[in-house]
């Protein structure tokens, strides 16, 4: 965090692990879930991990600002981390395991797997495979020290008024650019189908990722990558009145990719050994052999 925002422990990590934020996207979209689930089953709200998740919201929405976004981008995308290769950055992802969590049984690379497995089932190209493997990637900023509420969460405009379709809309009220006259209209700093590349989104792995691979992937991959956390617009259809034509083309893509992020776990977890093969070859065939975090 830059020295002019210190945050306690409590506020870096409000989660027990930042799997608690998925898990609470399937309470909200629960259909198609595999195993299936009751809604009743999701629906549990005197669990004591609604409240870590209302906390975590809390935060975002708090102080997800325009001028953080700003600052988050000048910060990280000057990639001057750490060079990794591909593989070795998944292996890095890893780590984030937090083993405190008896209700997480995946760890991030069984995720990543068990989404790109689902996409190579149904027999996409192999970008979109490898679009699956790779799209949570940007979750690397959690071992950067980064808030979790500044890595995963949805996602949404900043600069314009918040909708009330994203989650926890009340807790906006303590966010300043709620009061600020320059963010707060409907349109905000933008204009009527500006197009999404004009808008600046909330700071999370999906924007961080983008920049990373953004020169090596067809730009289907990039929007699912970007906005695979806007739910307020892939699933509330939101903000309609800041994109184009060519946003809503490109959405199908990032529709046709959520199912497979929220409902793909498999019973039987992948053998990492026996895909590694795999999806090295994918690797090589799209991206760099390093990449810059
Ligand atoms: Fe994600
Ligand atoms: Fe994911």
């Amino acid at each position: 965090m830059s020295a002019a925002m210190p945050f306690t422990q409590e506020q870096i990590n409000p989660l027990q692990s930042i799997e608690q934020w998925e898990e609470d996207v399937l309470t909200r979209y629960p259909e198609h879930t595999y195993p299936a689930k009751t809604k009743e089953a999701y629906r549990n709200y005197d669990n004591p991990e609604r409240d870590t998740v209302r906390e975590f919201y809390r935060l975002n929405h708090k102080y997800q600002t325009y001028d953080f976004v700003l600052e988050k981008k000048k910060e990280f995308l000057q990639f001057n981390r750490k060079k990794l290769k591909v593989w070795e950055a998944m292996e890095f992802l890893n780590t984030l395991v937090d083993d405190s969590d008896p209700d997480i049984e995946l760890d991030q690379l069984q995720h990543l797997l068990q989404t790109a497995e689902a996409i190579r089932a149904d027999g996409h190209p192999d970008w979109f495979i490898l679009t699956g493997f790779i799209h949570d990637m940007g979750k690397v900023l959690c071992l950067f020290g980064e808030p979790q509420w500044a890595v995963v969460g949805d996602t949404f405009p900043v600069g314009c008024a918040h909708s009330d379709k994203i989650v926890y809309p009340e807790y906006f009220a303590a966010n300043p650019d709620t009061y600020d006259e320059r963010y707060n209209t409907k349109y905000g700093v933008y204009e009527h189908g500006c197009g999404l590349k004009n808008v600046h989104m909330s700071w999370g792995h999906d924007e961080y990722l983008y920049h990373i691979v953004k020169d090596y992937l067809p730009e289907p991959a990039l929007y699912m990558i970007r906005y695979h956390s806007f739910y307020s617009q892939h699933r509330e259809h939101a903000y309609e009145h800041l994109m184009d034509d060519h946003d809503r083309e490109m959405f199908e893509w990032v529709n046709k990719f959520n199912p497979y992020d929220l409902y793909s776990k498999s019973p039987k977890p992948p053998v990492v050994s026996e895909l590694k093969p795999y999806y090295e070859a994918l690797i090589a065939k799209y991206l760099p052999a390093e990449i810059c975090l």
